[in-house]
């Protein structure tokens, strides 16, 4: 399947990635817990929520803390959705039970708060 032209795609470091651009989507799925600390993960959210352009939405989805920490991790999604709500607006959430211990983990679809100039407005 071809992209369309319209679309610029950039999978890219959470850490080091840096551009002035700004993006209406974000996707950042099980990859902040494997960053070394809090400090680290706020860092990373700071700079996620800075490119997110006005009305844009940023997805997010960790395993929960519980998991995270069995695992060694310091922040699971509890932590980074609490994280995320200082910079960004959550718009809706999803929780995600498989069968195994592993398996229990949220989504969470944030916007950043500031208004577009044109665009979908949300409720929540
Ligand atoms: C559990 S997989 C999740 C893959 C995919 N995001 C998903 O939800 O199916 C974790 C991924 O995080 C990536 N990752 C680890 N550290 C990262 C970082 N600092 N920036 C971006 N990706 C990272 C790894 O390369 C790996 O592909």
């Amino acid at each position: 399947m071809m992209d369309p032209p319209h679309i610029n795609w950039i999978v890219s470091d959470v850490q080091h990635f840096s551009t002035e651009q700004q993006f209406d989507l974000i996707v950042v799925a099980e990859v902040l817990y494997y960053l070394d600390g809090s400090v680290e993960v706020r860092a990373a959210v700071r700079n996620l929520a800075r490119m997110l352009a006005p009305g844009g939405q940023l997805v997010f989805g960790s395993a929960r803390d519980a998991n995270c920490r069995r695992w060694g991790h310091v922040a699971g999604a509890e932590t980074v959705i609490a994280i995320l709500e200082e910079e960004l607006v959550e718009i809706d959430r999803l929780s995600c039970v498989g069968q195994s211990l592993n398996e229990d983990c949220l989504l969470a679809c944030f916007r950043n708060g500031t208004s577009p100039s044109c665009g979908p407005t949300y409720q929540r």
